[in-house]
C-alpha cells in the first residue's frame, strides 16, 4: 500500500469509527450542540493519527500519480480538515489561518496541480466515490450519512444525464426530428431528480441530518484562506440545464458570479464542460428565433411542446428543493438555535437568510416566475407556451 492509500485506508476505517463515536456522543447530550469539551481523547486521537499520514505524504511531495491518486489525496486531507473543523479543532470564525499548516500545505499542493480548491468537494463524496465491497466513503456510519451521499449522488447524476440528453440537442439542432428521444430522456431523467427529493424527504431524519451530517460541510481554513463547504450543486449539469433551456444567462451578472464562484469546487471534467456550454445559444433563443415563420409546422410544435415539459419538470425540481429539503432540514431546525451555534451551519457561509435568498432567487430564474426585481425568461417562455397549440390544447399551459 503506499502513503496515498495508507491514508484512504485510515479515512474508511479508523477516521469513520472514531467521527461516529463522537457523533453518538454529541447527540446523547441534552444540547447536542455542544461540541467543545465532548469526547477529547477521540477527537486528539483522530487530530493525531490523521496528522501522521498528511506529514508522510508531504514529506514524499509526489502529486504526480495521475488524477485519481491527486484526487484520492484531496478528498482524503479535505475530510481530514472537514471533520477537525465539525469537532471544533480549528473554527475560521475565531482564527486567522488554519492551526494545522502541514494539512493546509498538501491540500494546497494537491488542489492546485489539480486546478481544484484545496478542500473536498462534492465529487468525493458524490460521483467519484468509489464503493469497496458495497461501502461509500463517508464521515460517520450513521445511516441517514448514506441515505444523503446516495440520494445526492443519485440526483446529481440525474441531472447530468438531464444536460447529456439537452446537449445532443443543441447539437441536433431544435428543427431536427431526432430530438423526440433526447427530450423524452431529459424528462424521464428529470422525474428521477423529483423521485430522489421525494425519498430523501420521506426518509432522512431531520435531527440526525441536522445534528450529525451537516456540521461536516461547514466551511473552513486552508492556510489563510476560508472555503465555503460543499453542496450538491458542486458539478456542472445543473448549470448546463440553466443555459441551455435559457432559463439563466451567463451574461447576467448574478449568474455569471454564481458560475465563477462554484469553477474550483467542480471537477476539472466538469469545469471543461460548464465553458463549453457557455458558448451555445440557448434552446429557448433558438425557439424564438423561429417563432415567426415557423410556429405553425409540425416539427415545431412538437419539438417546442417537448422543450416546455422539459422547462417545466426542471422548474418542479427546483421548487421541490427549495421548498421541501431546505425548509425541512435547514431552515426549520435553525429556527430553533440561538447565536452562536446559528452563525456557520450553511455550507457557503452566509447567514441563513442571505443563503435563503439567493436559493430563492435561482428557483424563481428556474420557474420562470413573474418577477420584476430579478430578471428571468417568463415573458419570453410565454411567448412560446402561446404559440404552441399541442401544449395548449393539453391544458398544460393553463
Ligand atoms: C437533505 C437534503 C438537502 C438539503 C437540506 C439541501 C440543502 C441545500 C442548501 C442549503 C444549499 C445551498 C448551499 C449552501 O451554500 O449552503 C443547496 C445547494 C444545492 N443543492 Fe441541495 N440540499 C439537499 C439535497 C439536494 C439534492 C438531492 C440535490 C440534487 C442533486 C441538490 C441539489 C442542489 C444544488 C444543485 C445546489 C446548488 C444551488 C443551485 O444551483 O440550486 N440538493 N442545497
Amino acid at each position: 500500500m503506499n502513503r496515498a492509500e495508507a491514508f484512504e485506508h485510515w479515512i474508511r476505517t479508523s477516521f469513520v469509527q472514531m467521527n461516529t463515536e463522537l457523533e453518538n456522543l454529541y447527540f446523547a447530550q441534552a444540547d447536542r450542540d455542544q461540541v467543545i469539551g465532548c469526547g477529547d481523547p477521540i477527537k486528539s486521537n483522530l487530530r493525531d493519527e490523521g496528522h501522521a499520514h498528511v506529514v508522510a505524504l508531504l514529506a514524499e511531495g509526489n502529486t504526480g500519480d495521475g488524477f485519481e491518486s491527486a484526487f484520492g489525496v484531496l478528498g482524503s486531507v479535505g475530510m481530514y480538515l472537514g471533520a477537525l473543523r465539525r469537532h471544533e479543532l480549528t473554527n475560521p470564525m475565531r482564527e486567522e489561518k488554519s492551526p494545522f499548516p502541514e494539512a493546509s500545505s498538501l491540500a494546497m499542493h494537491v488542489g492546485a496541480s489539480l486546478g481544484m480548491a484545496p478542500r473536498f468537494s462534492t465529487g468525493h463524496l458524490a460521483t467519484y466515490n468509489k464503493a469497496r465491497a458495497g461501502v461509500r466513503k463517508s464521515f460517520t456510519t450513521l445511516a441517514d450519512e448514506f441515505l444523503f451521499i446516495d440520494e445526492n449522488t443519485r440526483g446529481i447524476l440525474s441531472l447530468q444525464r438531464a444536460a447529456d440528453a439537452l446537449t445532443c440537442v443543441v447539437h441536433l439542432g431544435v428543427s431536427s426530428p431526432a430530438v423526440d428521444v433526447m427530450f423524452d430522456a431529459a424528462k424521464q431523467a428529470l422525474g428521477d431528480v423529483i423521485r430522489c427529493n421525494d425519498r430523501l424527504m420521506r426518509n432522512l431524519d431531520v435531527a440526525r441530518f441536522f445534528y450529525s451530517v451537516r456540521p461536516y460541510y461547514k466551511p473552513y481554513r486552508v492556510g489563510r484562506q476560508e472555503y465555503r463547504g460543499a453542496n450538491a450543486g458542486d458539478f456542472s449539469g445543473i448549470n448546463e440545464l440553466d443555459l441551455i433551456l435559457g432559463l439563466c444567462r451567463a451574461n447576467d451578472p448574478n449568474y455569471a458570479q454564481l458560475l465563477v464562484d462554484k469553477m474550483l469546487f467542480m471537477l476539472p471534467a466538469d469545469q471543461a464542460r460548464l465553458r463549453t456550454c457557455m458558448t451555445f445559444t440557448s434552446l429557448l433563443d433558438e425557439f424564438l428565433l423561429l417563432i415567426d415563420d415557423y410556429a405553425a409546422a409540425d416539427w415545431f410544435q412538437a419539438n417546442a411542446a417537448a422543450y416546455l415539459e422539459v422547462c417545466d419538470l426542471f422548474g418542479q425540481t427546483a421548487a421541490q428543493h427549495h421548498n421541501s429539503p431546505v425548509k425541512r432540514f435547514i431552515e426549520a431546525p435553525a429556527g430553533t438555535l440561538k447565536e452562536p451555534a446559528l452563525r456557520g451551519i450553511t455550507a457557503s457561509g452566509p447567514p441563513l437568510p442571505v443563503l435563503l435568498r439567493s436559493l430563492e432567487v435561482l428557483r424563481d430564474m428556474r420557474l420562470a416566475a413573474d418577477r420584476s426585481d430579478i430578471v428571468t425568461r417568463h415573458v419570453e417562455l410565454d411567448r412560446l407556451r402561446k404559440a404552441v397549440k399541442a401544449y395548449r390544447q393539453s391544458g398544460a399551459a393553463e
